[in-house]
């Protein structure tokens, strides 16, 4: 029963079952007996109605409803089961308490756009299933418990109880495995596969997550890159027809990226570009800009249009913004609309901070950002990678600000060429930009030992509305070589051979070249609902932002007879985490 009206001496019902709703009337004098049985009816509610369907009255019909132009008229009904009244409306979606939703799970799966996303996942799964069927790819399933390696995130651990004192560790991701596969002889896997990362979760991460994991042998970057962007769009244009996906999906390397948006997973649906001033700025009276310049840092920014005139306390507000992006600060350029154009601005038509600006410098820089009278230019001086993120967060602002996120667009882009290796100043050594079985471009091996930080990897990435769908690499098959990287990145031979040696002895074995990558199945989903608002919202039971399932209960204390049987004691108690 999703809702009962009384009405002109009938009772009226909207039956739900998984599919829709459908409208039940209850006549007094037609089936008495039934009429009883239906004013006792409250929401949620479970029964069986039989009865004839027929067209509504004349002027009665509910275009809203897909079954509007007919209802059920009712001759005999059963209670099958009563309800409580559940603790919020499941016949809406308005917004609820998070944690009550997680709570009564099964009551919030019955609310329509919770039922929508799940059949959506279902579809993206089963398309993604067939695609790869039709082209040779098998499902190969890999194992939940494995050894613990390093591949970036923190494991999870399961005590053993067969070998008391040692662990296994859940795959952060098949990638070992499937690179195994490769090896033997599979030479096109994909799997729906669960990760789990014992991360701190946030709002497009989770501690349990799915993906699509594939890998292909005998291919190089561009193959993978072509099936990858191949599929996302053919799934997308399947599952939502009504969206707008720009072809060709555009391919920027990692340094165009993160000059022209700021950003390695740009929201490409609308410009904003960003520009360089450093040239323009280097010789600047105004020494903010030119000092930075001459410290190795960049000048950069781009134009808003339209901003000009926006009050100043927005404009603080802007740099209030700035600086919890990581910068130091922000110079707005208003730039006043009666200027006309940009050959007869003037520094009567310029609003900012920054003084010291020459008006040639100014319209330079206006020219370089594609700035015209009426807009706001928005400049941030710094070092990398600091002010190319504040940038880049400044310039989704703004997008959003300005109404340019078009939401029935999903704008696909590949980005490519990642340096291999990103210098880490807390542990002081090189790590991995992607994970350590990713392989650089063939001529690039010889700077491993002189100049790490400029190898290019083949690695690649699809982004879409900012948002980073999937990513993977084409790997290292040869032992030396996987060797030679994890020397770059600080682990002993005797480390290496303890958490790698089964792969690096498989490499000696034939192992064919080979590459793949993995997306994130709940954020493909979440990108394709319009109603999730969350990561969350695509997963039938997910856990909570502190890892918590509420409706279990878990995680949860265990029998001191299960902790002997794994031979574990339980030190004193760290401080409890938060409850939600
Ligand atoms: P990576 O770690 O980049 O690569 O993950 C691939 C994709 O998985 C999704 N994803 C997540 N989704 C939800 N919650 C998380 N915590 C989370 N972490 C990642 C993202 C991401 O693009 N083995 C490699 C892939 C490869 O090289 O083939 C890997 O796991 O969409």
């Amino acid at each position: 029963m999703h809702r009962r009206r009384d009405h002109g001496g009938l009772v009226f019902i909207d039956l739900r079952d998984s599919t829709g709703l459908v409208q039940v009337v209850f006549h007094p004098e037609e089936a008495p007996e039934a009429f009883n049985v239906a004013e006792r009816f409250r929401a949620e509610w479970v029964a069986q109605i039989t009865g004839a369907v027929r067209p509504r009255p004349e002027g009665t019909a509910n275009p809203n409803l897909d079954t509007g132009d007919v209802e059920v008229l009712a001759s005999d009904a059963v209670v099958l089961n009563v309800a409580k009244t559940p603790p919020f409306d499941v016949s809406q979606d308005a917004p609820v308490d998070e944690l009550l939703r997680m709570r009564y799970r099964y009551l919030d799966l019955r609310r329509p756009f919770m039922r929508e996303n799940l059949r959506m996942r279902h579809r993206v799964v089963k398309f993604i299933r067939d695609y790869l069927d039709e082209r040779s790819f098998v499902e190969i399933e890999t194992p939940i418990l494995i050894k613990s390696t390093p591949e970036g995130a923190r494991d999870f651990l399961v005590p053993s109880r067969i070998h008391q004192g040692s662990f296994y560790a859940l795959p952060q991701s098949p990638q070992q495995l499937k690179q195994l596969l490769m090896v033997a002889g599979t030479d096109r896997y994909f799997q729906i596969a669960r990760c789990f990362r014992d991360e701190d979760p946030r709002a497009d991460r989770l501690p349990e997550f799915t993906q699509l994991d594939l890998e292909m042998a005998f291919v190089d970057h561009n193959d993978i890159i072509a099936l990858m962007s191949g599929l996302y769009t053919e799934l997308i244009q399947a599952v939502r027809p009504d969206k707008r996906v720009p072809l060709p999906v555009p391919h920027f390397t990692y340094e165009e990226a993160m000059a022209r948006f700021g950003s390695d997973k740009p929201d490409i649906r609308f410009g904003l570009e960003l520009a360089d001033f450093s040239s323009i700025v280097a010789n600047s009276e105004f020494k903010v800009f030119s000092g930075v310049v001459a410290s190795g840092g960049a000048v950069r920014g781009f134009a808003a249009p339209g901003l000009a005139s926006i009050p100043r306390r927005q404009a603080d507000e802007l740099v209030e913004l700035a600086k919890r992006y990581g910068a130091r600060g922000l110079v707005t350029i208003a730039l006043d609309e009666s200027a006309g154009s940009l050959d007869a601005l003037t520094l009567d038509h310029v609003r900012t901070p920054a003084r010291a600006l020459s008006i040639d410098e100014i319209k330079a820089m206006a020219a370089a950002c594609g700035a015209a009278p009426g807009d706001l230019i928005l400049i941030v001086a710094g070092e990398e990678p600091q002010s190319s993120s504040t940038l880049g967060q400044l310039r989704l602002h703004m997008g959003e600000r300005l109404g340019l996120t078009d939401p029935d667009t999903i704008a696909l882009c590949v980005i490519s060429d990642f340096p291999l290796f990103e210098w880490s100043e807390n542990e002081k050594r090189w790590d991995s930009v992607h994970h350590p079985f990713t392989a650089p471009f063939d001529d690039h091996w010889d700077r491993m030992e002189t100049d790490p930080g400029s190898m290019i990897a083949k690695a690649y990435d699809l982004a879409a509305n900012g948002y980073e769908l999937a990513g993977g690499s084409i790997r290292i098959h040869q032992r030396e070589k996987q060797e030679a990287v994890f020397r770059t990145l600080g682990h002993s031979p005797e480390n290496v051979e303890a958490q790698f040696g089964h792969l690096l002895e498989a490499f000696e074995y034939g192992a064919p070249p080979h590459g793949g990558f993995a997306g994130g199945i709940d954020r493909l989903v979440m990108l394709l609902s319009d109603s999730a608002e969350s990561i969350r919202d695509t997963i039938a039971f997910p856990k909570t932002q502190v890892g918590a399932d509420p409706l279990f209960g878990a995680p949860s204390p265990v029998d001191e007879a299960q902790l002997d049987q794994l031979g574990l004691a339980l030190a004193p108690r760290s401080p409890e985490p938060e409850t939600r």
